[in-house]
């Protein structure tokens, strides 16, 4: 397979700060590949995603030590616009990110800038904004949308970049329920559209049904680089105690220790539904339901 971006030996010390936020960090992601990136607030999350965007060193400068490179380009060793055709990124707050009066200004800024054929920008525009659910908005407002809104057309920006490879720093954290099962599906068609993804969140849940792989950061280090399902098949018990369990992992445990059941569940809410009904027996359609209940 293919590489998308390598990370190789990476560290990472803000200017003016004795701290070194990443520490030797390496990891690949194929084309294609979905991955979370979990850690405690403040661990480095953002910084690692900028170090992938080449934010860092090009816009905020510090001692990097090690590489990063995406599509096989070196970011260190090129202008961010030109990683802008690599990588887009879309950042937590959905207002900070939108310069554009109307949703056609907001997507032609990005593309006006590098200075793509005007009907190029005019064919892309529709396609993008169909793709992230927002068909037919072409004229609006910008500051008229809801948060989901806002932050789907900030994926649909950062796609205007032609990038294969998407970053999302938190997409989901400052909106409400709906807005972010509007933001997943977008995030699964872009999956489906073979969209390389690093997904940056705090909502487990959400996050298992995309991605293909988990990284975990602790301490400025990279410490799991596992699948969702290998990382919850272990027990986690007194581990990562920023990490807000799934549902059915939590379920798990209080029927584990009631003596319930023995030995570990998927952390799938389906999978794990058909398990307990397999486990509890043919009366277990109350309990199911009320496992299943959340959707
Ligand atoms: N531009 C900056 N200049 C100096 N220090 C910074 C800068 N941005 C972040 N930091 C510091 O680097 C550390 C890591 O911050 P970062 O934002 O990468 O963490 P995070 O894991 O994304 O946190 P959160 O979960 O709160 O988003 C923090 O101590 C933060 O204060
Ligand atoms: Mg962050």
């Amino acid at each position: 397979m293919s590489q998308s971006v390598r990370v190789e030996k990476l560290s990472f010390q803000y200017n003016n700060d004795v701290r070194w936020i990443l520490k030797n960090i390496s990891f690949q992601i194929g084309e294609g590949d979905v991955v979370g990136v979990v850690g405690p607030s403040g661990v480095g999350k953002s910084t690692l995603c900028y170090c992938l965007k080449g934010i860092i060193p090009h816009v905020l400068p510090g001692n990097v030590v090690g590489d990063v490179w995406v599509n096989d380009i070196n970011t260190r060793e090129v202008p961010a616009g030109k990683i802008a055709e690599h990588i887009g990124i879309v950042f937590q707050d959905p207002e900070s990110q939108i310069v554009g009066l109307t949703v056609e200004e907001e997507l032609a800024f990005g593309p006006e800038n590098m200075e793509d054929p005007p009907e190029e920008i005019r064919r892309r525009m529709p396609e993008l904004l169909n793709l992230v659910g927002l068909g037919g908005y072409l004229r609006q407002e910008t500051y008229k949308l809801s948060g989901g809104q806002k932050q789907r057309l900030a994926i649909a920006s950062a796609l205007m970049m032609h990038p294969q490879i998407l970053i999302l720093d938190e997409p989901t954290s400052e909106l409400d329920p709906i807005g972010r099962e509007e933001v997943y599906r977008s995030i699964r068609d872009l999956k489906r559209d073979g969209v390389t993804i690093i997904l940056v969140d705090h909502h487990i849940e959400e996050m298992l049904d995309v991605i293909d792989r988990l990284l975990v950061l602790e301490d400025g280090m990279l410490i799991e680089d596992t699948t969702p399902r290998q990382f919850f098949a272990r027990d986690l018990t007194g581990k990562y105690e920023w990490l807000r369990r799934p549902q059915v992992v939590q379920v798990a445990a209080v029927l584990q220790a009631e003596g319930t059941m023995e030995g570990r569940m998927s952390p799938f809410e389906q999978e794990f539904i058909e398990e307990a009904r397999e486990l509890l027996g043919p009366d277990s359609e109350s309990h199911s339901t009320a496992v299943g209940g959340k959707r």
